[in-house]
C-alpha cells in the first residue's frame, strides 16, 4: 500500500524538498520531475498542486498525506486532520497599504485571496469593511484603486515594498502543515506512522 502526499507546488514545495533532504532522504527524483505533476519514489507517490487543491485531494482520500499553507487551511476549513506544524512556510497574514491614505471616515474596502479570514478579523475587531476578492497579485488593488487596503500573507515583505505599500497590522503568525486524511490515519496506519514520524520537526531542525 504506497502513500500518497500531495505537495503545494512553488515556494512550499522548494521549502518541503529542503527540509525532506536535511532528514536524509533522496530528493533527486523530486528535483528533477520536470512539469510532471507525480512522481513515484520507492517509498512513496508525490502529487503537485496548488495549495486549496491539495487540500481538496487529502478531504477527497486521493492522497493520504499533504502539505500546505495554514492560510489555506484557515480560509477553506478542509474537512482533514491537521496533524503538525512544520518548521518552514513561515509567514504572516496581515494588514497593508499605501502611507498615508485618507480614507475621510468611510468604510474601508480591502482586497484579498482570503475574503474568510479577513471577514472574521473585521468582524472580532468591530470594524465593518466591504471585501473584495481576488485570485493573486492583490498587491495591484490599492495601488490602482480598487480597495484602500489588502489582506495577505506576507514572508519576505519583498512583494509589498517593490510595490509602495507598508504593513499597517499583522494579524497572526502562520506556517506550513501536514495535514492528513481522515480515514488514511486509520486505514494506513502502519505505513503513515514512519512517514509522519520522520516528517515531524525534531529538536534542533528549524
Ligand atoms: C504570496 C502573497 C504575496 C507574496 C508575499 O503570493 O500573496 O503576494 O507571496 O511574499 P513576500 O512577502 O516574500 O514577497 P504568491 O507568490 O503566492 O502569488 P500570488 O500573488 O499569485 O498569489
Amino acid at each position: 500500500m504506497k502513500v500518497c502526499i500531495a505537495l503545494t507546488k512553488g515556494r512550499l514545495e522548494e521549502q518541503f524538498l529542503e527540509y525532506f533532504q536535511l532528514l536524509s532522504y533522496d530528493i533527486q527524483p523530486l528535483m528533477n520531475k520536470g512539469r510532471k505533476l507525480s512522481v513515484e519514489t520507492d517509498m512513496c507517490k508525490f502529487i503537485f498542486a496548488k495549495g486549496v487543491d491539495v487540500a481538496t485531494y487529502v478531504e477527497h482520500g486521493v492522497a493520504d498525506l499533504g502539505i500546505v499553507g495554514e492560510d489555506i487551511l484557515l480560509e477553506y476549513q478542509p474537512d482533514v486532520f491537521d496533524l503538525l506544524p512544520l518548521p518552514f512556510g513561515k509567514c504572516r497574514f496581515a494588514i497593508a497599504g499605501q502611507k498615508d491614505k485618507d480614507l475621510k471616515n468611510r468604510k474601508r474596502k480591502i482586497a484579498t485571496k482570503y475574503p474568510n479570514v479577513t471577514n472574521k478579523y473585521f468582524r472580532k475587531k468591530g470594524e465593518s469593511v466591504d471585501i473584495v476578492k481576488l485570485d493573486g497579485s492583490v498587491e495591484l488593488a490599492p495601488i490602482l484603486g480598487l480597495a484602500d487596503a489588502i489582506v495577505d500573507i506576507v514572508e519576505t515583505g519583498t512583494t509589498l515594498k517593490e510595490n509602495g505599500l507598508t504593513v499597517q497590522e499583522f494579524i497572526h503568525s502562520i506556517s506550513a502543515r501536514c495535514i492528513a486524511n481522515r480515514s488514511s490515519l486509520k486505514v494506513k496506519r502502519d505505513v503513515l506512522t514512519p512517514i509522519i514520524d520522520a516528517i515531524a520537526p525534531k529538536e534542533g531542525v528549524r
